[in-house]
């Protein structure tokens, strides 16, 4: 069975961009959860050292990989975008244009250290791949967002997938970077995927309860993902600037926007998002570098509306309590009864 070690079906997003550090997934490991590492962005040097903590932690954890996009790049909007950003912010932006953010090392990592569960976002890795993964005894997922991704991930061997609801925090993890969007309700789009593929579902998006999480079970999933639920936990790895907005109420609502990485992510809305959403090409992962050093920026001067705050609709509900405190009032909540 997919997850008949976990104690609970829950699953700690992996949340690129710092907040699921290797404390955070070893935390909620150890509290009868599944913690995910995610090695977008970061080096394999930096993810190799996040492996080995939860190794030495003795907990099963997952490693989240993104799959390299195939896009054609539009230079000229990037041009002009770099131009502007460059005009109102007063700074030299850098042209990265591409990057495979090490897709090679991190998969040789996961083959080394036989990481037990394994899953990818912006796209389905080749059968060969998932098959190598296979033998050497991974689980693997794939993040879909529609039935026809699904099927791909069926065919491909997946041993489950994460379905992303339109909720969800972060990037949308569709195989091709497009701004068309599914809008089906989590349940809806769970029972339909659960008709059309033959394998176990996660949930996930906009889920901050445990209420949430049964009718989600009941619906047809195997577990559920959260990701904006641990973002103001304890051992989460996000900074203060980016708690206190979540957590403060002067953010209303979340949005998805293209400004900050070229490919559709929600977050809350703030003024950058406001501005640029209309000028921002769909070119990933090029806008990740470009509008990086805004962001750092934006963080040292303590300025939410210039930095990139991923959250999913349910944000209001966040709360910030140790790992322990919150799995055990979402499984409480859920009416779960522990497992002998
Ligand atoms: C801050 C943040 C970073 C994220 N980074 C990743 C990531 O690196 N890989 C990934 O597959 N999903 C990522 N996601 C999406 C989550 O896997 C998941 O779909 C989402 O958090 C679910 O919605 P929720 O935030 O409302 O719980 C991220 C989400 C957030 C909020």
């Amino acid at each position: 069975m997919m997850f008949s070690e976990l104690r609970y079906p829950i699953i700690q997003a992996p949340m690129a961009g710092g907040v699921a550090t290797s404390k955070l997934a070893i935390e909620v490991s150890k509290n009868g959860g599944l913690g995910f590492l995610a090695a977008g962005y970061k080096t394999s040097d930096v993810l190799e050292s996040e492996m080995k903590a939860c190794i030495e932690a003795n907990v099963l954890y997952g490693v989240n990989l993104f799959v390299p996009s195939n896009e054609m790049l539009d230079e000229a909007a990037l041009k002009s975008y770099k131009k502007q950003l460059e005009k109102d912010f007063s700074m030299t932006l850098p042209v990265k244009e591409w990057s495979d953010d090490e897709w090679f090392e991190k998969l040789a990592l996961v083959e080394k250290y036989k990481v037990p569960f394994v899953s990818f976002t912006f796209g389905c890795p080749e059968k060969e791949i998932i098959e190598m993964l296979h033998k050497i005894g991974c689980k693997i997922i794939v993040t879909v967002t529609n039935i026809e991704e699904a099927r791909i991930a069926y065919e491909r061997s997946a041993n489950a997938i994460c379905v992303q609801g339109i909720n969800a925090g972060g990037h949308r993890g569709t195989f091709q970077n497009t701004n068309s969007l599914n809008y089906e309700p989590l349940h809806e789009l769970i029972i339909k995927v659960k008709n059309a593929v033959n394998m176990p579902i996660i949930a996930a998006g906009g889920i901050m309860t445990g209420q949430q999480i049964k009718i989600l079970l009941i619906a047809g999933a195997s577990a559920v993902q959260l990701g904006t639920a641990f973002i103001c936990c304890n051992e989460s790895g996000a900074n203060e600037v980016y708690k206190r907005s979540l957590i403060e109420g002067h953010f209303q609502e979340t949005v998805l926007t293209k400004t900050f990485t070229g490919r559709l992510a929600r977050g809350l809305s703030n003024e950058f998002m406001k501005k640029y959403e209309l000028q921002a090409p769909n070119v990933y992962p090029a806008l990740h570098y470009l509008t990086q050093p805004i962001r750092k920026q934006a963080l040292e001067n303590e300025n939410p509306q210039a930095m990139s705050l991923w959250a999913g609709t349910g944000f209001k509900m966040i709360q910030a309590l140790p790992v322990k405190d919150l799995l055990e009032k979402l499984v409480e909540e859920a009416n779960f009864f522990e497992k002998e």
